[in-house]
């Protein structure tokens, strides 16, 4: 899968367009120096920032886009809504308060967090009323695994945009049902942890494929990503590895390299495991 340098996005079933490659934001705290590593990042040509309401930096990713000079319409915002938020009211509060956070009238992409058991039907509801009230332009899930999505099929006015979930070689087979669910139902999955946090960049069988094409381990990783169809949101607080990261678009890795990468599955979960959800 090839992608035009002026055209890195998915299309969602919203009709949105949210480019392939995204800075996540997990565990950078609220100050000044997430601030700037956002500001970097989209001076850099990051078009797409994933944060969440647990991991309190809302407030700077909202700074970061007023600083960076950006035109709001040309920055793609994901945020999450926390467990803690579940049901109808109060997930509509908690929309409004990450929108006050980032000090903006609207989310490209809301997500709910986690598929918290007994609420997230409710919760689904108030999503679809926060996107036809023009408070988020998409919506979709985040650690639905194929039970969870076809509970949600069954009763949604409007399918999920994405599904954000663990995604890398070392996860690949495993998540196998979730990811053709969500090919087959035109969800794209986006892919967290895509550097597995780190545990596998020094992977000698991953430096062995990265070399041949002058490439890091981690550009690897995002590249894997981007040809099975998933979006990808790698984190990193270094200036230096943030532009490292989306410098993925010159090169294509073979068939039979992305034969070897898919065979590297060891069921590696590198955060929380939501397969024994109910
Ligand atoms: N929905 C969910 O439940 C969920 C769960 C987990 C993550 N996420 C999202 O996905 C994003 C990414 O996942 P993640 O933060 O878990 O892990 P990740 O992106 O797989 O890995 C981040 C780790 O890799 C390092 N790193 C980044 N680029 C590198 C490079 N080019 N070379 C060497 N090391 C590099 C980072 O260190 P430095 O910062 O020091 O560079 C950091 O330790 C999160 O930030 C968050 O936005 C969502």
């Amino acid at each position: 899968m090839k992608f035009p340098s002026t055209l890195n996005v998915f299309r969602l079933n919203s009709g949105a367009a949210m480019p392939v490659v995204g800075l996540g934001l997990y565990q950078m705290p609220n100050n000044h120096l997430t601030q700037k590593a956002v500001d970097n990042a989209l001076k850099n040509g990051y078009r797409h920032i994933d944060t969440a309401a647990i991991y309190h930096n809302e407030e700077v990713v909202g700074k970061a886009m007023v600083t960076s000079l950006i035109p709001r319409e040309q920055v793609f915002v994901t945020t999450k809504l926390w467990n803690s938020d579940h049901g109808y009211d109060h997930a509509i509060k908690a929309c409004h308060a990450s929108l006050a956070r980032l000090g903006l009238d609207y989310v490209d992409l809301y997500l709910i967090h986690w598929p918290v058991q007994g609420k997230r039907k409710d919760t689904w509801r108030a999503l679809e009323t926060l996107l036809e009230d023009g408070k988020c332009k998409s919506i979709g899930v985040s650690n639905y695994m194929a039970h969870h999505l076809e509970e949600l099929l069954g009763y949604c006015k409007v399918p999920p945009a994405v599904n954000q979930i663990e995604l890398h070689p070392y996860i690949f087979s495993t998540r196998a049902e979730t990811i053709d669910l969500c090919r087959n139902a035109g969800i794209i999955p986006v892919a967290y942890s895509p550097l597995t946090k780190g545990v596998k960049l020094g992977d000698p069988r991953l430096q062995k494929i990265a070399s041949k094409y002058g490439k890091s381990t981690a550009q690897l990783l995002i590249r894997w990503a981007l040809q099975q169809g998933f979006a990808a949101i790698p984190k990193s607080s270094v200036i230096s590895r943030i532009i490292e990261n989306i410098n993925v678009f010159d090169f294509e890795i073979s068939a039979n390299d992305m034969e070897e990468l898919n065979s590297l599955d060891e069921n590696l979960v590198t955060g929380w495991d939501p397969a024994g959800a109910l």
